[in-house]
């Protein structure tokens, strides 16, 4: 039986997660912005702490908070977080500067808190809910990206120095999954972009619009994803949820790999002789 603290349980993959955790019995540490969420009820026990991750202060002090009522906590999910689409070339600074709020600084801030935690336990699995747009990012989803991207570099070198002190680290880089994401509630657009962007950014828009309420992930198996992730006794760093992500990110590396190659003697002259 696991103790967790999930961030942005109140729908989403968030909620997914909590639901499938309670189910097993474990124990479930869940933020929310408000309200409360629509879980069934299950052998777990349930907790909820009020947390804007766009409230710099607030974030240490309901990790301290959580721990003081858990004791120990052993998986840690950074999930709450929100997509910003467009084109780079319109995004304001309060835009951009609210989105790494978000999505980056919550995340390092919880995650920077949790550590001595974590460090006097000796144990602890950290999950960093990423995206497939931080692995093989597209056009129209540029700053969004950015943030992931950032997550998953953080996520890429924290494991490296956890590792020895028996804590480890996830990336999870879902690919479209059919939760609020895209929905009014959830996603933020930037200001239509000049008609030179229509083959690219505009294109983007067009499919994220028609993606809504049809993408191929479902909620409730990413969940189970993470619940064999956390249970492994070896877990992966990096995690791809969907074959739609599994693609991209297959297709960018190959795409990676021949431009390596076709620069290779560039790149290695440049070497002191
Ligand atoms: N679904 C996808 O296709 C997809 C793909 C790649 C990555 N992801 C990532 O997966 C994670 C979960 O997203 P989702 O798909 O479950 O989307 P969702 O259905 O929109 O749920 C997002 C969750 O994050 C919470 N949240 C958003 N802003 C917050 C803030 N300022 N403070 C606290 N909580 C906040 C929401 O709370 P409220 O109810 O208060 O809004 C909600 O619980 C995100 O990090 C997202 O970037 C999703």
């Amino acid at each position: 039986m696991k103790t967790w603290l999930i961030t942005g349980v109140s729908r989403g993959l968030g909620l997914a997660l909590a639901q499938a955790a309670l189910a097993r019995g474990d124990t479930v540490i869940g933020t929310v912005r408000a309200g409360t969420p629509d879980l069934a009820a299950a052998p777990g026990a349930l907790h909820l702490l009020t947390l804007d991750m766009a409230d710099a202060q607030a974030v240490p002090a309901a990790i301290d908070q959580a721990f003081a009522l858990a004791g120990a906590i052993d998986v840690i999910v950074n999930n709450a977080g929100y997509g910003l689409l467009g084109a780079i070339e319109t995004a304001t600074d309060e835009e951009v500067a609210r989105l790494f709020e978000v999505d980056f600084f919550a995340p390092f801030r919880l995650i920077r808190t949790a550590l001595p935690h974590l460090r006097a336990q000796g144990r602890g699995h950290i999950i960093n809910v990423t995206s497939i747009a931080g692995r093989a990012p597209g056009a129209g989803s540029g700053l969004y990206a950015a943030a992931k991207f950032a997550l998953e570099g953080l996520s890429a070198s924290l494991a490296q120095e956890v590792a020895p002190i028996g804590v480890h680290v996830t990336a999870v880089a879902p690919g479209a999954f059919r939760t609020d994401f895209l929905s009014g509630h959830s996603i933020r657009k930037s200001s239509a972009a000049a008609g030179d962007y229509d083959a690219s950014v505009g294109k983007a828009a067009q499919a994220f619009d028609g993606m809504a309420g049809r993408q191929l992930g479902d909620p409730a198996r990413a969940a189970e994803a993470i619940l064999a992730v956390v249970d492994a006794e070896t877990p992966p760093r990096q995690l791809l949820l969907g074959s739609d992500a599994l693609r991209r990110a297959r297709e960018r590396l190959d795409v990676q790999i021949a431009e390596m190659d076709a620069w290779d003697a560039v790149t290695r002259a440049t070497d002191h002789a």
